[in-house]
């Protein structure tokens, strides 16, 4: 071996090591710490605190989020981020990164509830009968917070992420219209959290495989004859009949359904009559069911309607089913990809340290976040703890009572952050020339 070729095994082995310390860095993780950091300085923890407050004043309820979508367009402005905008009437979706794949997604949902609020406090909702109950005001704040993250450093992110602020998650199939507006076109991973209030602060909670259940809603109508209550025998009476129809729906789960494979079947409305002496022509009766897989969900959606028509003929009873699709889609399961959350375990114990990373039990709430699972190739949701017992019980998603813990921004900005940049920084390694390097 001459003097020349062994200088070149010298600067081999110097570029081999410096490349393999580069990627050894990037799998520990060890960046994230510093997204935590940044985002508790005061400047930027106010200016997210600030975001969340505006939103909280003046709530907008789904696809009516006009100023909420201008507020975030603006602060994206002032960032220099590049957006897409309306999509899915208020939709906005930035865009962080070489503008190249591999395109990882970050969802935050931007509409409030129509509740009155009841906490006193200085920005206490001012649009009557409306309120964020559900944790949207801070959600949209967190992403705020990850895109100033991302675009100060743009530099480390090995692809694109998309930053979807999306309408509509409270039962308007925001999420569905995102998709069907392209929002979500060539994305190949996608990950969306919610704040909980059963979650300690500097916690998270999450799970592989389904997390939150498939939902949809139905309604009947159960007609017979009305008449005086004093002769029932010239009636044909539909509240009888309802009744016995309720009775009926509760033996699927109690009967049918595999007692490991957890199912609900809720009747939440019964409306029929007025008076106490008159028998009335129909009743309507509605409600929920849910279950963890589609095969679950669709046997119960055929029996709800067999067993509705069946038992109020009974009662000499007609009865029309309907399960309100159309205003209302169904929401399919939620389902977390193992090796996001593979990823998402290590992102998490870096930022809040181990044991912090909590193991989440399914919930048969539903989230429209599940409409981007039949999209995406692979989606990742978890839960952002914010209860802090020294200042109380918090009450939950969807009370009047509801109030966020605002130390809870940074976490969500920081965890956001970090879940795209070492998303896109695993693929472009486990894909990336780099790795024949070795
Ligand atoms: C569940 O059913 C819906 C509606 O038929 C379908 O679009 C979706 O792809 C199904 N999901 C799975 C995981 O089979
Ligand atoms: C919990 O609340 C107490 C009292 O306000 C505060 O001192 C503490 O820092 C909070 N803990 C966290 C983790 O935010
Ligand atoms: C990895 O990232 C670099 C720098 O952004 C880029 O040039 C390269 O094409 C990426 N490789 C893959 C496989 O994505």
């Amino acid at each position: 071996m001459d003097s020349s070729s062994r200088w070149y095994l010298l600067l081999f082995l110097v570029h081999f090591i410096c490349a393999h310390a580069g990627i050894v860095v990037g799998a520990s993780v060890s960046g994230s710490e510093r997204f935590l950091q940044m985002s508790k300085e005061s400047e930027f923890f106010e200016w997210m605190v600030d975001i969340r407050r505006r939103i909280h004043l003046n709530p907008e309820l789904g696809y009516e989020e006009f100023q909420t979508s201008e507020l975030v367009r603006k602060e994206l402005d002032r960032m220099g981020i590049s957006y897409k905008h309306p999509i899915a009437v208020t939709g906005v979706v930035g865009f962080v990164g070489t503008g190249k794949p591999p395109f990882v997604a970050l969802r935050a949902d931007m509409d409030a509830l129509a509740l009155q609020e009841s906490v006193e406090w200085e920005y206490k909702s001012k649009v009557p009968g409306k309120m964020h109950a559900c944790g949207h005001d801070a959600h949209v704040a967190m992403l705020l917070g990850a895109a100033k993250i991302l675009q100060e450093h743009k530099n480390e992110l090995k692809g694109t992420a998309v930053l979807l602020f999306q309408p509509a998650e409270e039962g308007g199939g925001g999420a569905k219209k995102m998709i069907q507006a392209g929002a979500v076109d060539n994305v190949d991973a996608i990950f969306g959290l919610h704040v909980a209030t059963d979650v300690p602060i500097g916690m998270v909670s999450s799970r592989t495989g389904a997390i939150m259940a498939g939902s949809g809603f139905f309604e009947a109508i159960i007609s017979g004859k009305g008449g005086h209550a004093a002769i029932p025998q010239h009636t044909i009476d539909p509240i009888v009949a309802a009744s016995n129809v309720i009775v009926s729906l509760q033996h699927l789960v109690s009967r049918e359904a595999d007692p490991l494979d957890s199912q609900v079947v809720t009747v939440a409305k019964f409306q029929g009559g007025g008076a106490f002496n008159v028998i009335p022509d129909s009743v309507t009766i509605g409600g929920t069911f849910r279950a963890f897989s589609n095969e679950s969900f669709f046997q119960l959606k055929q029996r709800i309607e067999e067993v509705i028509v069946a038992q109020a003929s009974v009662h000499r009873c007609s009865a029309m089913v309907s399960f309100l699709n159309e205003e209302q889609p169904f929401f399919p399961v939620t389902v977390n990809d193992d090796t996001l959350y593979a990823l998402f375990k290590k992102v998490a114990e870096g930022i809040l340290g181990s044991g912090n990373v909590r193991a989440q039990h399914p919930v048969m709430g539903a989230e429209d976040f599940a409409f981007y699972n039949e999209v995406i190739p692979k989606t990742f949701y978890y839960f952002l703890g914010m209860q802090n017992e020294s200042n109380g019980l918090l009450r939950p998603g969807h009370s009047p009572y509801f109030t966020v813990n605002e130390q809870v921004l940074p976490f969500g900005a920081a965890l956001h952050a970090s879940l795209a940049i070492q998303y896109l920084l695993e693929e472009n390694t486990s894909h990336g020339s780099s790795h024949d390097e070795l």
